[in-house]
């Protein structure tokens, strides 16, 4: 068994913000879980930057740079924050690098030898933050919903992918197989409805006014367009280089984790341009919802994002980490505000974990008992959650069923009365105490690393630090 999840290639016109941090720290959480499930070597899991295209050129223009060195220090920022953020990736892939390149080229240069990829000519309405093509009824008044730029009208020759007939047939029947799953399921209903209503139109996989880019093999005054260069990181990020006879072992990919944002790109210009080369679809896409903020998604290019700074600051690494996890149903979007943020902290980490950590390290001093394990197995315990990436319903019934529930335990019971009149119960209600504490550890493992070892050494030692300090 292998495991092999990846998420977006970010772009590198900002540093991140936390609704990159979300998909990153959810792809994480997935590793480290597989990891313990079925072992370090099975599991691969890559992130990277987007470094190519318009708005990248541009906003490199703007700050006086050349696009390389721009690029270098905002991909190695992607890559500090995740260090902070406790996110240990097994490859980190840029779209600059030289093998990437090459092996780019390799595979346009197949597809240009199978036909296809042909030459024409594009025209369309180009959102530059999004580096896409928009339908007309995509647009509001004109402008670009996600990123409210106005679009620039385009036409020029091109180079063009071949999407519709056989290939967009096939592609409707794997994805209603689930042979290519879409989760959750409304996403697959909404992709496979737009596939279904019309036919698709050839996609410009080609640029002739932008510099900074992959040059076509096979025409030189072309670079390739962005999102083509993007997709094949998947493959690359693995040592591909370019042959599709040639497929590195953990293809295909398990699970590639994904914003709805760039769900239409992802469900048909990417796996057509497999298609086309002969190779297998990543098993399964899954989507999850927008961050939020004042009611409009969270984007570097709106300029309305929570930064991910103010947020460690606040909440350290693992409350930073609790707080995404937990927030919404993963999904669906979640609007974010730092009072909310702050209420959730006190509530579920400072009196919750926090508190109960503290209680049970208190009361077991001088105390000497065996510690039973629990009945419970903490992979099998939530393991249907982590498989169908239900990660807030995984983390959420950790607090419901064993932070919640000790903690009232406890007042339930007050073993710091029974420790001066009943000896075999107070050790009998510390005894389960301390093995769901034990068991609390095991299970925050991919949430929360660093305060399940924490705990682990607080219980060994019979000493803790306040893991949590309430934030007024
Ligand atoms: O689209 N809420 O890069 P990008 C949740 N380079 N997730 C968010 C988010 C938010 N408000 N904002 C960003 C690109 N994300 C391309 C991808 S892949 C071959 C190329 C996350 O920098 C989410 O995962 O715009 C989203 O899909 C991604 O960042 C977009 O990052
Ligand atoms: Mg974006």
């Amino acid at each position: 068994m292998k495991y092999y999840i990846t998420t977006p290639i970010y772009y590198v016109n900002a540093k991140p913000h936390i609704g990159h941090a979300y998909t990153t720290i959810a792809a994480d959480v997935l590793a480290r879980f597989y990891r313990e499930k079925i072992g370090k070597e099975n599991v691969f899991f890559l992130t990277g930057t987007d470094e190519h295209g318009l708005n990248i050129q541009k906003k490199a223009g703007d700050a006086k740079k050349f696009p390389q060195t721009f690029v270098d220090e905002i991909s190695q920022e992607f890559k500090n924050y995740w260090e902070k953020l406790d996110i240990k990736y097994d490859n980190f892939i840029r779209t600059t690098d030289e093998k990437h390149k090459a092996a780019v080229q390799k595979a346009l240069q197949a597809l240009y030898g199978k036909g296809a990829i042909y030459k024409g000519e594009y025209e369309g309405c180009y959102c530059v933050a999004c580096e896409q093509f928009k339908n007309e009824k995509d647009l509001v008044e004109g402008r670009c919903p996600d990123h409210d730029t106005v679009v620039e009208t385009i036409k020029e020759e091109s180079y063009l992918l071949r999407m519709s007939g056989d290939v967009q047939k096939n592609l409707i029947e794997k994805i209603k197989k689930n042979e290519f799953k879409i989760a959750p399921e409304k996403y697959k209903k909404e992709v496979l409805s737009f596939l279904e209503s019309q036919e698709l139109h050839d996609v410009s996989i080609s640029r002739k006014n932008v510099s900074w880019g992959v040059t076509l093999p096979f025409d030189p005054e072309h670079t390739t367009y962005v999102w083509a260069d993007a997709f094949l990181n998947y493959l690359t990020g693995l040592g591909w280089e370019g042959d599709s006879n040639k497929l590195p072992f953990q293809w295909p990919a398990d699970v590639q984790l994904i914003g709805k944002d760039i769900l239409r790109v992802h469900a048909t210009i990417w796996p057509i341009m497999l298609m086309h080369l002969g190779i297998p679809l990543p098993k399964m896409l899954y989507v999850h919802g927008h961050i939020l903020s004042r009611g409009r998604k969270m984007s570097k290019t709106l300029g309305n994002a929570i930064s991910i700074d103010e947020m460690l600051e606040k909440f350290g690494v693992d409350g930073t980490r609790y707080l995404l996890m937990s927030a919404g149903t993963f999904g669906e979007d979640v609007d974010m505000t730092m009072e909310r943020m702050v209420e959730k902290y006190n509530a579920d980490l400072a009196n919750g974990l926090g508190n109960l950590v503290s209680r049970i390290i208190k009361l077991s001093a001088g105390l000497d008992i065996e510690i039973m394990k629990s009945e419970y197995d903490p992979i099998q315990w939530n393991k249907g959650f982590f498989e169908g990436l239900r990660l807030d319903v995984a983390i959420n019934r950790i607090w419901y069923h064993f932070i919640g529930k000790n903690n009232k335990y406890i007042e339930d019971n007050k073993p710091w009365e029974l420790a001066k009149i009943n000896e075999d119960k107070f050790k009998e209600v510390m005894q389960k105490l301390i093995s769901d504490l034990y068991l609390i550890s095991d299970l925050l493992v991919p949430f929360m690393p660093d305060t399940s070892e924490k705990i682990k050494k607080a219980l060994e030692e019979k000493r803790a630090e306040i893991l949590f300090p309430r934030i007024r």
